[in-house]
């Protein structure tokens, strides 16, 4: 059966889940959730402080012995069958992301939750992957490697696709035997704690716990808690930063996932129409370019550069952006307050030096009249040594820039201090070799820009982050240590 998104926060108002069961947090605190398409506050998220951060790593912890010592075969059903789940449970989580987050239901939330579910569906049948090594080390003795768990690992996810991030560190971390406390976003937090709930159908009570609360009280609590064995995030650079260096007091390891000015290479020779629809998919536009990934930076050989920049308004000016549960909608609002001040703030940064091509238009509906939508901004005449060519900005703001050397054209797009996704637009195979060599950058495409696919290894390079996600060398290296074993026969 599935429940309205408002029945569902009614329900999952106020709680956590641990143990396998909703709670109210020890705090008795709690923190407003708003619908930015509306700035209706839709209810009370529970806000978790040291006291209930220790409840949830200590019943993490208590589940542990358990739960590693299951097959790990086992372990790789149950996941498997969470993914059956949540797919079922598809379109209540999208309508919840939606009413949460302001992401359009068709073109956002309701693919999210496919990835998301494939997601889990991927690592579900690797359980029996988690292989070690024997080694040749003398006739008379046996040497091998295994695998096993780290133990608990603390998960601290953002907001802009909160059941994505949430598959990408809890679906590895379970299978390769761990526990696991999720801390949600402040913006995005009703989401995961229902699709947590529904996989403690599931799971032994304690494998999986979910928690809210804000950075500084929350999120810390659980990066220094002592009973956590790793901690995987995905944010800012800046709370990366912060989250590394309180680690390096534990020796514990960590995975970040940060931000991103990922460049895009258009060259003359592509095919033109191709070439726009994947500059709107690159940036992200129908999320509000709230992607760690958006094409931020979009190089076009001059000689086409008149002719790009006019298709992808003409494309634009046809999206329709409004109210995130219509169907019709193809891009809904921007996520807080505050993303929205900064995002105008880069804007009008922008306006002082280059020219904003503003396209789409703003929705008309009265009761989204005070909801936090940005138009899509087109900037031309910046280098890309600007501020706004520099910076992420997380909005549907991106630069285009000309160029006439490939090879110059490469050197700007690695000129920055991101190294998280690029692509590369050419029909000329010698060009796209020698691009994607050339491009300092985790994870780069050749005429495509798709989204995180489960299978495949995601991650940055350079302030973009340390560690893979995605694929199984994520859950082999991120979520597991070798252990050495030698018996000795002689
Ligand atoms: P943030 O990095 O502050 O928040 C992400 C998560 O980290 C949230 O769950 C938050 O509660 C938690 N957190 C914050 N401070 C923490 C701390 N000291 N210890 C432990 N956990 C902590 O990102 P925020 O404020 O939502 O967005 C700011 C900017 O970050 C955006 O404008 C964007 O540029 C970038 N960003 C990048 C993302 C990406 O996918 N790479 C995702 C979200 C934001
Ligand atoms: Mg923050």
């Amino acid at each position: 059966m599935t429940s309205s998104p408002y029945d569902l926060v009614k329900r999952l108002n106020n709680k956590l889940l641990i143990g396998g069961k909703l709670v109210a947090p020890l705090s008795k605190k709690s923190f407003p959730v708003i619908n930015p398409a509306t700035m209706d506050v839709i209810g009370e998220a529970a806000e978790a402080h040291e006291a209930d951060v220790d409840l949830a790593v200590q019943t993490a912890r208590k589940a542990q012995h358990d739960w590693r010592h299951m097959d790990a075969a086992k372990r790789g059903h149950l996941v498997s069958k969470c993914a059956d789940l949540l797919e079922e449970h598809a379109d209540e989580l999208a309508r919840l992301m939606t009413l949460e987050t302001g992401k359009a239901l068709r073109t956002e939330s309701q693919v999210e939750t496919k990835i998301f579910a494939n997601c889990f569906r991927f690592y579900g049948g690797l359980g029996l992957e988690l292989k070690g090594e024997t080694v040749p080390y003398s006739d008379t003795m046996l040497t091998l490697t295994i695998r096993e768990p780290l133990g608990v690992v603390g998960a601290i996810i953002a907001w802009n696709v909160p059941l994505l991030l949430m598959s990408l560190k809890v679906a590895p971390a379970l299978v390769a035997g761990n526990t696991v406390v999720i801390k949600s976003a402040e913006e995005a937090p009703y989401t995961v704690l229902r699709a947590a709930e529904l996989m403690n159908t599931i799971l032994p009570p304690g494998v999986l716990n979910m928690i809210s609360g804000d950075g500084p009280t929350t999120g810390e609590a659980l990066v220094k808690h002592p009973g956590i064995d790793k901690v995987t995030f995905t944010g800012s650079v800046e709370t990366g930063k912060t989250i590394y260096k309180n680690i390096s007091q534990k020796l514990i390891p960590v995975t970040l996932e940060l931000g991103g000015k990922s460049p895009m290479i258009v060259c003359e020779d592509v095919d033109l129409e191709k070439a726009v629809d994947g500059a709107l998919t690159s940036m992200r536009f129908t999320r509000q370019g709230q992607s760690c990934t958006a094409a931020s930076r979009i190089f076009v050989h001059e000689s086409i550069f008149d002719r790009f920049l006019e298709a992808m308004k003409k494309k634009l000016n046809g999206m329709k952006m409004g109210d995130p549960m219509d169907p019709e909608t193809d891009i809904g609002s921007v996520i807080s307050e505050g993303q929205y001040a900064k995002i105008l703030k880069y804007i009008e940064i922008g306006k002082a030096d280059g020219t904003a091509h503003t396209c789409s238009a703003l929705p008309t509906d009265a009761k989204l009249s005070k909801g936090l939508f940005v138009q899509p901004v087109l900037f031309t005449g910046l280098p890309n040594s600007h501020q706004l060519c520099q910076e992420e900005i997380f909005g549907p703001v991106t630069a285009l820039i000309p160029w006439t050397d490939f090879d110059e054209a490469i050197r700007q797009a690695n000129d920055s201090e991101y190294g998280l996704a690029a692509t590369i637009w050419t029909n000329n195979l010698k060009r796209a070799l020698k691009g994607v060599h050339a491009l300092e950058a985790g994870f780069v495409q050749v005429n495509q820009n798709v989204v995180v696919q489960p299978g495949l290894s995601y991650g940055g390079v350079k302030s973009s982050g340390l560690g893979k996600e995605a694929s199984l060398e994520a859950m082999l290296e991120h979520f597991t240590h070798k252990k050495t074993i030698i018996f000795n026969m002689k």
